[in-house]
């Protein structure tokens, strides 16, 4: 944490970045983008948290095998008053990455869940959160300039639908929206099923990060409760490549 510079630090020194990962469509791989990028925040000796908020549908704890030491939500934090600490878990075998899970549920009011994470922006230095499918993302006085809404799409037209149409209701929002391609596939594109990356950014009209191929060993080790998912090297490049554009 970059917080001691004298005392000329703004409030923005001491705040943490806020990388949302949305989509139009779902099993376009928000999370797996989400854990890929807190892996790299790792190798970077960056303090992250991983704020999981699809409740009970969320899966970033799959894929980092701690599903077995999650017990406690930050809406219970919210609803229960539970202490904040007990439902951030910091992740074994990673020394700069945590864990929270939170839900985007009516009982929780959108203000409460805003001062959550202006405090726990307070504590990391970045925050990236996974957000369920369709969600919008937080915006206000929570969301900076130097903030990032990664839009993650597949190269097709029924993903893509979906994400223009969230890239122009997000437009207004102060941060830098950059549309992800993933689950890209040469045969498709070869079949004209699947657009290739200069025609998925002339149809969005801005530059995209990616495209991240399909893989058929994404994430070796995948949630299989034995530990994180391990990047294979191509992973690696690629989460790297992206995550350098976004930092
Ligand atoms: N580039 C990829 N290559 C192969 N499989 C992928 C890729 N991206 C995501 N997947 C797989 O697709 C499924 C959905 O991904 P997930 O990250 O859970 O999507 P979302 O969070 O958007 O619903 C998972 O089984 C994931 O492993
Ligand atoms: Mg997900």
């Amino acid at each position: 944490m970059n917080a001691e510079k004298g005392n000329c630090c703004t409030e923005r020194d001491v705040m943490g970045k806020i990388w949302t990962i949305v989509s139009g469509s779902g099993g376009t791989g928000k999370s797996s983008i989400a854990v890929g990028l807190a892996q790299i925040a790792e190798r970077s000796r960056v303090k992250t948290l991983l704020l999981d908020a699809a409740g009970q549908f969320r899966t970033c704890d799959l894929f980092l095998g701690i599903q077995n030491l999650v017990t406690v939500d930050l809406t219970d934090v919210m609803v229960e008053h539970v202490k904040m600490d007990t439902a951030i878990y910091q992740v074994p075998g990673f020394s700069f990455l945590s864990y929270a899970c939170t839900s985007l549920v009516a009982c929780v009011p959108l203000e409460e869940l805003s001062s959550l994470i202006l405090a726990l922006q307070g504590k990391f230095d970045l925050i990236i959160l996974d957000l369920p499918t369709g969600s919008k993302p937080f915006s206000g006085s929570l969301m900076k300039q130097e903030d990032r809404i990664l839009l993650v799409t597949r190269p097709d037209p029924f993903s893509l639908r979906p994400c223009e149409s969230l890239f122009q209701s997000y437009r207004s929002m102060p941060a830098e929206i950059l549309p992800v391609v993933n689950l890209e596939d040469r045969t498709l594109i070869r079949r004209k099923l699947q657009y290739d990356t200069n025609t998925m950014s002339l149809l969005l009209d801005c530059p995209v990060l990616g495209p991240i191929p399909r893989m058929t060993d994404f994430f070796t080790q995948k949630a299989n409760g034995e530990g994180a998912t391990t990047l294979s090297w191509k992973e690696q490049r690629i989460f790297r490549q992206i995550y350098d554009e976004l930092a």
